[in-house]
């Protein structure tokens, strides 16, 4: 699935919005993503806390994906956060993001240098 200068596709373009499907890159193992309103996010699968797969053990909030294991929550930019039952929000771990585009054949990640 090698496209031009480094971009390689890792989903279909029919990953429907807020939902998640995993993908290889490399030696890398992905969470490919999109969130509720459609946007597509492409990050290392496994979740810097306890390493759960978040392909499997991800579900999307919003703009963010949660890790279901123990509930850190990720924004498409890669920042770690928990949110506590009364809303309140702590800094937790990040993950690393590719960056992605879409065009009508699917979801593309460039390899990093
Ligand atoms: S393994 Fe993901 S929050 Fe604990």
């Amino acid at each position: 699935m090698d496209g031009d200068h480094g971009w390689v596709r890792v989903a279909g373009a029919s990953l429907s919005a807020g939902t998640t499907t995993e993908a290889t890159l490399d030696d890398h193992d992905l969470v490919v993503w999109r969130t509720t309103d459609g946007r597509p996010c492409v990050m290392e699968a496994r979740c810097p806390h306890q390493w759960s797969h978040l392909a499997g053990e991800g579900a999307v909030e919003g703009d963010e994906l949660v890790c279901l294991t123990h509930f850190w929550r990720f924004t498409t930019e890669g920042e770690g956060w928990k949110e506590n039952i009364g809303g309140r929000r702590d800094r937790k771990g990040d993950i690393r993001t590719w960056p992605c585009r879409e065009d009508a054949d699917g979801i593309w990640v460039r390899r990093g240098d």
